[in-house]
């Protein structure tokens, strides 16, 4: 692929996976990759469907919510036609915490809502409990370098 961009969204309520995303995008240029990191309240559906390559980072609130930031983006993105992320390459780091009942739910619904869509997942979601540091870092990098060579 001729451009090297990389879009990162974060979904958030009190900064981890924001923390995680700009981590992430501090990191693209070892990579060869140019990042661009967003909230979801900050970008939209044609954002993400003319983007080649998505990193998704979103923690889950209440009951197995999406955060805030993200409700609507998710909303508009489920209600986008079949396909319409044919030539997007993604992958999902979900934060959540095991003590809750419906761990992670909002990354899955990322996860799965995007592929539905026509994304091609090019590395397995994280699920992460609350001692994430290590392995989300360990994911980061992975993932930055299969995005490199997509
Ligand atoms: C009120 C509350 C509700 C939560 N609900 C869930 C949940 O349903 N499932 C889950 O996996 N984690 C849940 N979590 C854990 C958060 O997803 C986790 O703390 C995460 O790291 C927060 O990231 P953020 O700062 O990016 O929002 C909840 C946390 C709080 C405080």
């Amino acid at each position: 692929m001729s451009d090297r961009k990389l879009l990162i969204l974060f979904g958030t309520e009190t900064g981890n996976a924001e923390d995680l995303a700009f981590d992430a995008g501090n990191l693209s240029g070892n990579f060869d990759l140019e990042a661009e990191v967003k909230g979801m309240d900050e970008v939209d559906l044609d954002d993400i469907t003319s983007c080649n390559r998505l990193m998704i980072v979103c923690s889950t609130w209440g009951e197995g919510d999406q955060p805030d930031n993200a409700q609507d983006l998710f909303d508009e993105v489920s209600e986008s036609e079949d396909g319409c992320m044919d030539s997007v390459s993604f992958a999902v780091l979900a934060l959540g915490d095991t003590a809750f009942e419906m761990f992670c739910q909002s990354g899955k619904e990322w996860d799965q809502i995007i592929e539905q869509k026509g994304g091609t997942r090019v590395n397995d979601r994280i699920d992460c409990d609350t001692d994430y540091e290590d392995e989300a870092e360990e994911w980061i990098e992975a993932t930055l370098q299969i995005m490199k060579n997509v």
